[in-house]
C-alpha cells in the first residue's frame, strides 16, 4: 500500500519541483499579512464581496502598480486629484474617503501589493471576509446591543462601552460622549450588517484601534451592535433633534440663569453704591 502510494505520488512531487520556479514570488511575511488583518480588513476583502471599500481581489487588473502606491500613500489626495475611475470608487464607498494609513511608504505598499495579488489566486483567501452570522435579529439582540452601547452589560474582553464616546438617537444628547460621531445613521453609512459587522470586528478608527485592539468585541456582541443600529437606523428618530435640542435647552437655560445671577450680583451693588453715595451725600 505504502509503496504504491509514494510512487503515485512522486510524478507529482518531480513536476512541482519543475513547476514551483514559475510561481517563485517570496511568500508573504507574518508582518505583512498581519498588517493587513490589523488596517486593511475591516473595510476590504479580497474575493469576499465590498464592505465599506471596495473588494481587492482583481485589483492589479485594474490599476497599475504606480496608482496603488501613489493611492496608499496618498488615498484622499490621489481620488480628489484623480479623474472618471477615482470619482466612481468614491461614489460606489458613498462618499466615505479612505483613511491614510499610518506609517505607509513605497516599500509597505509593495509587499500589500504582492499580498494582495497571492491571496486573490487562492480559491479561498483568508481575506474572504468576517463571517458575521446572517441568523435573523431579534428584539433580544437589539436589547443586548443597547446595552452593551451603554455599558449595562460589559464586553468580554473588557472593551470600553461605546458611550463614553458616542451617542444615537434614542440615547439622547445628554448621554452619550461626543469624541465620537452620532451613531444613529452608521448602519446605513457603513453598508449595513456585512460592512458594519466587519469594521466592528477590527475598528479602523485611530482612536478606537489602540483600544480594541487587544481588547476585540466577541463575534456574538458584534452581532447585537449591528441590530442595535439598525434598530436605530430604523427609528425614524433624527440624530439632529437629540442632539442639539438638548444642547439647545440647555444653552438657554445657562443663558437665562446667568441673567438672574448677574441681576441679584448687580442689584445688590447698585443698591450698596447708592446707599453710600446717600450716606455722603448727607453728610457732605
Ligand atoms: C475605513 C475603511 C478603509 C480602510 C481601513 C482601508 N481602506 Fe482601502 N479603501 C476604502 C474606501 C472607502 C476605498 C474607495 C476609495 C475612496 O472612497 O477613498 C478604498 C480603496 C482602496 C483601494 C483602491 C481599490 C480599487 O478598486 O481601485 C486600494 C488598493 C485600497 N483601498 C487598499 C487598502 C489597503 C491596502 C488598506 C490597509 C493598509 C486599506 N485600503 C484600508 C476604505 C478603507
Ligand atoms: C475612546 C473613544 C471611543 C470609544 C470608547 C468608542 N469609539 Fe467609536 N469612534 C471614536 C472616534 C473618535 C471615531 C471617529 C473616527 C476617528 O476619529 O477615529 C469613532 C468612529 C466610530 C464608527 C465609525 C463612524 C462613521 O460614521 O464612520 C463606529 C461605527 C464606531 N465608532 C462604533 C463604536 C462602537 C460600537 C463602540 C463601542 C463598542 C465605540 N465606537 C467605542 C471613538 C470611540
Amino acid at each position: 500500500m505504502r509503496l504504491i502510494h509514494l510512487s503515485s505520488v512522486f510524478p507529482l512531487l518531480l513536476a512541482s519541483v519543475f513547476v514551483a520556479p514559475v510561481f517563485a514570488q517570496d511568500p508573504p511575511s507574518e508582518e505583512t499579512i498581519n498588517f493587513f488583518a490589523r488596517n486593511c480588513a475591516s473595510c476590504h476583502t479580497i474575493g469576499g464581496g465590498r464592505l465599506t471599500g471596495p473588494d481587492l481581489a482583481g485589483l492589479t487588473e485594474r490599476r497599475d502598480s504606480d496608482w496603488i502606491t501613489q493611492f496608499l500613500i496618498d488615498p484622499k489626495g490621489t481620488i480628489d486629484a484623480g479623474g472618471e475611475y477615482e470619482q466612481r470608487i468614491l461614489a460606489e464607498s458613498r462618499g466615505v474617503y479612505m483613511p491614510p494609513v499610518p506609517g505607509m511608504n513605497a516599500a509597505l505598499a509593495g509587499k500589500l501589493i504582492a499580498l494582495i495579488e497571492q491571496e486573490e489566486q487562492k480559491e479561498k483567501s483568508q481575506f474572504a471576509g468576517v463571517q458575521v452570522s446572517d441568523r435573523p435579529l431579534t428584539a433580544a439582540d437589539v436589547k443586548k446591543g443597547r446595552e452593551l452601547f451603554l455599558g449595562a452589560l460589559d464586553f468580554e474582553s473588557g472593551a470600553p462601552a461605546c458611550v463614553s464616546c458616542h451617542t444615537s438617537a434614542s440615547i439622547g444628547g445628554f448621554g452619550g460622549g461626543n469624541l465620537g460621531p452620532d451613531l444613529t445613521a452608521v448602519y446605513s453609512r457603513l453598508e449595513g450588517r456585512t460592512a458594519l459587522g466587519a469594521w466592528l470586528s477590527s475598528p479602523p478608527s485611530e482612536t478606537m484601534k489602540p483600544l480594541f485592539a487587544d481588547h476585540p468585541i466577541e463575534s456574538d456582541e458584534v452581532l447585537a451592535l449591528v441590530a442595535f443600529f439598525g434598530d436605530e437606523a430604523a427609528s425614524g428618530l433624527e440624530q439632529s433633534e437629540s442632539q442639539s435640542l438638548p444642547f439647545l435647552l440647555m444653552g438657554l437655560g445657562l443663558a437665562a440663569t446667568l441673567l438672574v445671577i448677574f441681576d441679584l450680583v448687580w442689584r445688590n451693588r447698585f443698591r450698596g453704591v447708592r446707599r453710600s453715595l446717600i450716606q455722603e451725600a448727607r453728610n457732605a
